[in-house]
């Protein structure tokens, strides 16, 4: 019989054998996903390869990412007279808690001014400090500098312009629209046993849902690169946009790769709250607090100085526990950023969406306090990796927010993810020189098989588990957690899992069901790391153990 805490051993592959034929594509390059990760890394490949064909897939339009909505900016040393590397790594050291891995995060930090300068030159844009041609370099919460490069509050934005843009211009990038990656093919779909400690797994590509025809096609390539992004739907509020359901580190799960560190889920702590709700939540950026705003009670009280010293601009994790703590205190649904002595014209300048938002809204933020509230931004763990982006599966690399470089260890500090995706798609694509002359196109993979399945008849089964899940997650597994409440939250999942698991093997395949799949995989990984983790550190609190330990290692699973 089954546990809960062992309910993955059980993948089925029940959709496996040869029966009907269906597109095969071919190219020298897989890349999955076209946010900062995917598209810097197709841009690169494509200038240096000009007989290489690579293949971008995105699961709804090129535009549509984690990148896309980026506010904040990124971080890098940039004005040497009053930064260096030294400073913006013992930042990142420090807000990671103890898990960094050291070498990764000089080599994002020093190789990282490089990067920035690379897509300035693709044409991105970062704002000027007036009458001048310096970049207006932003500050937020554990930086010790000024050193975010920003857009307005329209940084991610930008730069996936600038990365679409750039990539349109190579004739040997194709990007497949509506293409939803299922899983990746390995050794298992050629009838090997695969389990999770078999040596030399290889990916040989993977197997993805065209959604305009409803057929499922076999992607072949010499190396794939997973750049799928983060999980943040598996919680109730998150700032993440409604594609975010970690396919791509459930599909390196699935076929038994390494994921490492789940337990980190970021929380931000100041996304608008929005008495209505709304899926996503809209962010507003730690920028702000940057620029002066600061966290109060509805009363106007700071209290932000009861945490740390640092105040409202300390690391992530200690003000969004500290936002939970006091609304838990007080009984409210939210804390409070006062912006109100803040010059309008400035704020305006520096925060036009965000201002535009709140006004929409009837929150003057030159009048008003900006109700805040904590919601699920980014997934610090995922797809382990080395310092070239290889994952433990061969052929198989993975960059952006969907890996574990090392980079972010208990808890990411601001604005360190856009310069994460950039220095490693560059890593990859260095890496994947030497191999791409010398790896194959497999010729012997089966089609996708869709026998046995009918179309499903009632998707509120599927909507309705999602809600589910949802809840479990944000009630039990959320910025405080408890042995009791990550056991309650296991034993839900095994029910939500079975159900599942049922409707998978008899209902054809959509991107509902597979996100349904993908966000219980990721939630399950959240929840056993969170058991495993028998400490509190970074962004992983647990009232059953609220001390660090001082031996500290990685979940690996
Ligand atoms: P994404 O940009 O999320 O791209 C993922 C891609 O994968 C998409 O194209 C998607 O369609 C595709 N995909 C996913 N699943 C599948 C599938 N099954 N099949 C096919 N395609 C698939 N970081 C910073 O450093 N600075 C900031 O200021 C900042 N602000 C942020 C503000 C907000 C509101 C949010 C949500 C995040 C912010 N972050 C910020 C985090 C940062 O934006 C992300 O971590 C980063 O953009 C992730 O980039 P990526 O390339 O890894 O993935
Ligand atoms: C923000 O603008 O507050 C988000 C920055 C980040 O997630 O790095």
């Amino acid at each position: 019989m089954l546990c809960a805490c062992c309910f993955y051993l059980t993948f089925a592959p029940h959709h496996l054998i040869l029966l009907r034929v269906m597109a095969q594509i071919k190219a020298d390059l897989l890349i999955l996903g076209s946010g900062i990760a995917g598209l810097t890394l197709a841009i690169k490949t494509a200038r240096h390869f000009k007989d290489k064909q690579i293949l971008v897939l995105t699961k709804t339009v090129e535009g549509e990412s984690n990148t896309r909505y980026a506010q904040g900016g990124v971080a890098a040393v940039w004005d040497t007279a009053t930064d260096n590397y030294e400073k913006h790594i013992a930042d990142t050291l420090d807000a990671g808690a103890g898990l960094c891995k050291a070498d990764v995060v000089r080599i994002v930090v020093e190789e990282g001014p490089e990067r920035v300068r690379e897509i300035i030159e693709w044409g991105a844009r970062f704002d000027k400090e007036k009458n001048s041609s310096d970049y207006d370099l932003a500050r937020e919460g554990g930086h010790s500098e000024h050193r975010i490069l920003h857009y307005k509050d329209l940084t991610g934005w930008e730069m996936q312009r600038t990365l679409m843009e750039e990539a349109a211009r190579y004739p040997n990038i194709r990007v497949l629209e509506h293409y939803f990656a299922l899983d990746l093919i390995t050794q298992h779909h050629l009838g090997r046993l695969v389990i999770r400690v078999t040596p030399g797994i290889e990916c040989y590509g993977c197997y993805a849902l065209n959604k305009q025809n409803g057929e499922i096609d076999t992607l072949l390539a010499r190396a794939t690169v997973v750049c799928t992004g983060g999980g943040g739907q598996v919680y109730k509020a998150t700032t993440n946009p409604v594609i975010a359901t970690g396919d791509g580190v459930a599909m390196v799960y699935r076929a038994k790769g390494r994921v490492e560190n789940m337990e980190f889920m970021q929380f931000h702590p100041t996304s608008l709250y929005n008495p209505v709700g709304e899926n996503p939540s809209f962010l507003i950026s730690e920028a702000v607090r940057g620029y002066g705003g600061i966290l109060k009670t509805a009363d106007g009280e700071e209290f932000m100085q009861h945490y740390d010293p640092r105040a409202s601009l300390a690391p992530r994790d200690i003000v969004a526990r500290a936002i939970d703590s006091e609304m838990k205190k007080r009984g409210t649904d939210c804390m409070y950023l006062d912006c109100r002595h803040l010059e309008k014209e400035g704020f305006v300048a520096h925060f036009p969406t965000i201002y535009e938002k709140c006004v929409s809204i009837g929150i003057d933020p030159m009048k008003d306090l900006i109700p805040v509230v904590p919601a699920c931004h980014y997934m610090c763990g995922g797809i382990m990796t080395d310092a070239n982006g290889q994952t433990s599966i061969e052929r198989l690399y993975a960059a952006g927010e969907c890996a574990s470089t090392g980079l972010h260890g208990a808890n990411r500090l601001a604005s360190n993810s856009l310069l994460e995706a950039m220095v490693f798609a560059h890593r990859i694509f260095a890496h994947l020189e030497d191999q791409l002359d010398v790896l194959d196109i497999r010729n012997d993979i089966p089609d996708w098989n869709a026998e046995g399945t009918t179309d499903p008849k009632e998707m509120v089964l599927i909507t309705q588990s999602v809600r589910e899940l949802k809840e479990i997650m944000s009630y039990y597994v959320g910025i405080v957690r408890s042995n009791v409440r990550l056991k309650r939250a296991m034993d839900r999942l095994f029910l939500l899992y079975q159900e599942t698991e049922e409707l998978y093997k008899t209902t054809s395949i959509s991107p509902q069901l597979m996100e349904l799949r993908n966000l219980i995989t990721i939630a399950y990984l959240i929840t056993r790391s969170a058991t495993h983790r028998r400490e509190s550190r970074g962004l992983h609190f647990t009232t059953d153990y609220p001390e660090l330990l001082s031996f500290v290692e990685h979940t690996v699973l």
